[in-house]
């Protein structure tokens, strides 16, 4: 499917892994894709996505499902119960086993290792489809929605208040590829990984991007054009719940924390989203919440990665 463009890579784990012309390419085609809704052809006739999912989904479950079936193939659907990944049997046989029913894989997982044991092992194209360190499909789509809104994110500033984690990670990778400056505010001890930091600072310095760690959340929404936040406690880390609601009380997005961003800045959430925790409803029910044209783009921007992926599969 070279019609569409390439991709430099083969399986889509990491945004870390992606080049400015990867992350450009998705995002035209995802336009295109999105502009042509109901009429794009179905190239993906005949093709099967494995959905191996560990942990809940609404969003991307759904997402990648309306995907295939929109572009002519289908999705299967397998959760932790059934596919019990490693346990059952070795990782390495799920992986191969699938290759040969299959034309992709998007995986949900745990630890980010599994995610990557499968792209090793298997023949068909693998997509991360959220583990505990990274979430790369929500990470490109939510700068997708930013240029839509603005255009180009080069030079813009985006905030993200609250906890360092998956999501939080893909979005550094992101703004520091795309030359967008990054703030994040959160509390001690809950900062993002400090590799994922010193990978973008790198990148940042060709791209013009600049990345801040900070603990004050009015610092970082300061003068901003998007603020973003993210639940605070994420799949895995429920026994966590309470403490984290105390320590990251100071970092709810409120409207009088948003006052603070540029007038028009934007709030963004990849969802869900616990109303009165880390968002109070009147903001992410205002105006300035992109947060359903965000989830909507999931299926676009996700469409145009498995256009790009499964366009070079040996198999396909
Ligand atoms: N944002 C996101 O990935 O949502 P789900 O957990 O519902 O898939
Ligand atoms: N950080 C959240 C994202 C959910 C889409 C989690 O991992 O639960």
């Amino acid at each position: 499917m070279t019609e569409y463009g390439t991709l430099s890579v083969r399986h889509l784990t990491s945004i870390a892994e992606l080049d400015r012309k990867d992350v450009d390419t998705i995002f035209a085609l995802a336009k295109r894709v999105k502009a042509e809704r109901y009429t794009f052809p179905k190239p993906l006739a005949n093709q099967r996505l494995m959905l191996l999912f560990e942990k809940e989904s609404l969003r991307t479950r759904v997402t990648f499902d309306v995907a295939m079936q929109d572009l002519g193939g289908s999705a299967i659907y397998i959760d932790q119960q059934d596919v019990r990944l490693g346990a059952r049997e070795a990782l390495k046989d799920v992986a191969r086993n699938l290759s040969r029913w299959c034309h992709g894989i998007v995986a949900r997982t745990y630890r980010h290792r599994t995610v990557l044991d499968l792209a090793k092992h298997a023949e068909i194209p693998v997509i991360n489809g959220l583990t505990d360190f990274l979430h790369p499909c929500q990470g490109l789509t939510d700068f997708f929605t930013m240029t839509e809104v603005f255009g180009s994110v080069e030079g813009r500033t985006f905030a993200y208040v609250g906890d360092g984690n998956n999501t939080c990670h893909s979005l550094i990778h992101c703004a520091a590829l795309l030359g967008c400056h990054i703030r994040v505010a959160g509390p001690e001890g809950y900062e993002p990984n400090s590799k994922v930091v010193n990978h973008a600072m790198r990148i940042a310095k060709e791209t013009g991007s600049e990345v801040s760690i900070l603990e004050d959340p009015q610092q970082a929404v300061d003068g901003a054009d998007a603020v973003y936040t993210d639940v605070w406690a994420s799949m895995g880390q429920e026994e966590e719940t309470e403490e984290r609601a105390e320590r990251f009380s100071p970092y709810r997005v409120d409207s009088e924390l948003m006052a603070a961003a540029k007038p028009g800045a934007i709030f963004l959430h990849c969802l869900p989203a616990h109303r009165g925790a880390e968002v109070t409803s009147d903001v992410i029910d205002s105006d300035c919440s992109k947060v359903l044209q965000n989830a909507e783009n999931r299926l676009h921007v996700q469409k145009a990665i498995l256009l790009l992926l499964m366009g070079q599969n040996p198999l396909g």
